[in-house]
């Protein structure tokens, strides 16, 4: 059964008062259609995207410290994985864009055709702990580092949940890496691997790839999954597949516009709904990033958003 909206409640009543009454008012009628939000969220959910991307460099210790101190409800880290097989937050497969390492690893370049290129798999843990990750985005976060999983982890528990994406598993997967045992592992490991394991730190797994998240349920992850698509318009038919291996869907802005019906389809089905991303400077027709996310999540009816602005995530 949905949650219902009741944070003013949720402070002053134990918990299962609070539920017994949000039973009561749904079966006396007074909850609406815009009270709902589906499981595995409790309320609108606010995502911190790679951390507090706007005003800290992505993936960085100090992006997803920033998401924490601006209250975001969940934090997301997109995954790669090293040469020597360990997970850290990156989003690109290459560590071009967001590191110094054509500075620090001049001849390590992988060239095809006129472009060269730095994959992560190319490097160890310890090299790419040689790079800097934050000089890109502003000097003043120059000494930021890539960091692995685990410590993005630490950073996090207790304090928000956990939405890592497996991005490119099949690249990995070439190359004699598992990166879904190696999510689930860390995940154990750290006692975040079922649903309720930390109150404080729900984990979700999102991916792209359908065969990551087929792989996931098939190896029994507990954890709830969102799948990631862009805009193109999913049939109910397209959604009633993806519930064979997704608990949610996370589809990007353009998709929900062009068919905005899709919230409902995916509820009726029991899909969650996330939506990606929401940035200042990007807001289309809208004044401001907040004005964005509150018209996503009030008239169209989405569960969480992924947002680059976690500060700017509005509140009733
Ligand atoms: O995972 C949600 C959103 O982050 C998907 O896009 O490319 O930023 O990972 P991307
Ligand atoms: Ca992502």
């Amino acid at each position: 059964m949905p949650w219902l909206r009741l944070s003013v409640m949720r402070t002053t009543l134990p918990e299962p008062a609070m539920r017994s009454l949000a039973i009561l008012l749904l079966v006396a009628g007074f909850a609406t259609a815009a009270d709902k939000v589906l499981a595995p969220y409790a309320k609108p959910t606010n995502i911190a995207h790679r951390g507090a991307s706007a005003d800290a460099p992505e993936h960085t210790i100090a992006a997803y410290k920033l998401a924490l101190e601006y209250g975001a409800d969940y934090v997301e880290p997109d995954l790669q994985m090293t040469k020597d097989g360990v997970l850290v937050c990156l989003h690109d497969t290459t560590l071009d864009r967001t590191t110094n390492v054509k500075v620090v690893f001049p001849k390590r370049g992988v060239t095809k055709g006129e472009r060269t290129t730095y994959p992560v798999s190319e490097f160890t843990l310890e090299e790419i702990q040689k790079l800097d990750a934050g000089s890109w985005k502003d000097a003043k976060f120059k000494g930021e580092k890539v960091p692995t999983f685990q410590e993005m982890i630490d950073t996090v528990k207790g304090k928000a949940g956990i939405i890592p994406e497996t991005k490119a598993p099949e690249v990995y997967g070439k190359l004699g890496l598992d990166m879904e045992k190696a999510v689930m592992d860390i995940l154990e490991k750290n006692k975040l691997d079922a649903p309720g394991a930390d109150a404080k730190t729900p984990v979700i797994i999102q991916s792209f790839s359908a065969e990551s998240l087929k792989k996931l349920k098939k190896a029994k992850c507990k954890l709830p999954l969102a799948y990631l698509f862009m805009a193109g318009g999913s049939t109910k038919d397209e959604l009633k597949a993806m519930k064979e291996y997704a608990d949610g869907i996370a589809p990007n802005k353009a998709a929900i516009l062009k068919r905005p019906e899709l919230v409902k389809d995916a509820h009726d089905l029991g899909l969650s709904v996330t939506v990606w991303t929401f940035r200042s400077g990007q807001t289309d027709k809208f004044e401001s990033v907040k004005d964005e996310m509150r018209h996503f999540l009030e008239e169209l009816k989405v569960d969480a958003v992924f947002t680059d602005n976690p500060d700017q995530f509005p509140k009733k």
